[in-house]
């Protein structure tokens, strides 16, 4: 049986879209259902599905075989495991955003930085030789500059609607992020004869 670690909500719907097409017997994860483990009718998949943030770990324990995440979390996770695949959708920028007038006070220092990439930001802000101050948050990040908890945000942009209903733009586009397939470093071995056709075939597809 191959297992399959795959984030909760939209993702774990396009990714199992796209399982499918590749011969996949995917359809219990559309199924409205409570559990989190979600075995294929034929027997031969097991589905977990996660927050998106556990995917690399049950993915670098071995518990999965495969997962399907984004790659903000790929960066922010940092485990041990290897990233196959670009699968192309899910696609949005990690960007620094705020008010427009905080464009010309992007290098200043100890700029209070809201985010929930926390590691991923620390690691840009020290690449930079900039010394800010991170906040870490759950979520609703824009709310953050709108009431003076931080100058600036780390975040993702998608459509930019937040952003806009918050009057808040893009300062800075950093990353590129898009949903990958992550696979175990020993199940990529152990698993070949059925792990490395399903990754051609997704690569064909994408
Ligand atoms: C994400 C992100 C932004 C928003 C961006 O939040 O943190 O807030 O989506 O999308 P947009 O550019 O299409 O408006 P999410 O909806 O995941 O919820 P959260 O605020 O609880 O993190």
């Amino acid at each position: 049986m191959i297992t399959v670690a795959l984030a909760k909500g939209r993702l774990a719907q396009e990714s199992a879209a796209l399982l499918k097409e590749c011969g996949v017997d995917a359809d219990v994860v559309f199924s409205d259902t409570r559990k989190l483990v979600l075995e294929s009718e034929d027997g031969q998949y097991a589905f977990f599905l996660v927050k998106p943030s556990d995917v690399p770990t049950y993915v670098e324990y071995g518990i999965a075989d495969i997962g399907i995440v984004g790659k903000d979390t790929l960066m922010e996770e940092d485990k041990d495991l290897y990233e196959m695949l670009d699968l192309k959708f899910e696609k949005c920028k990690l960007c620094v955003a705020g008010y427009p007038a905080m464009k010309k006070q992007l290098t200043n220092s100890h700029l209070r930085v809201a985010t929930k990439y926390v590691n991923t930001a620390r690691k840009l802000y020290a690449s930079r030789g900039e010394d800010i101050e991170i906040i870490a948050l759950h979520g609703s990040i824009e709310l953050a500059p709108v009431t003076g908890l931080a100058d600036v945000i780390f975040d993702i942009v998608q459509t930019g609607s937040t952003l806009k209903a918050n009057g808040l733009v893009v300062l800075e586009e950093v990353y590129d992020i898009s949903a990958r397939l992550v696979a175990n470093k020993v199940s990529l071995k152990t698993k070949a004869d059925v792990l490395l056709p399903l990754i051609e075939k997704m690569r064909a597809r994408v």
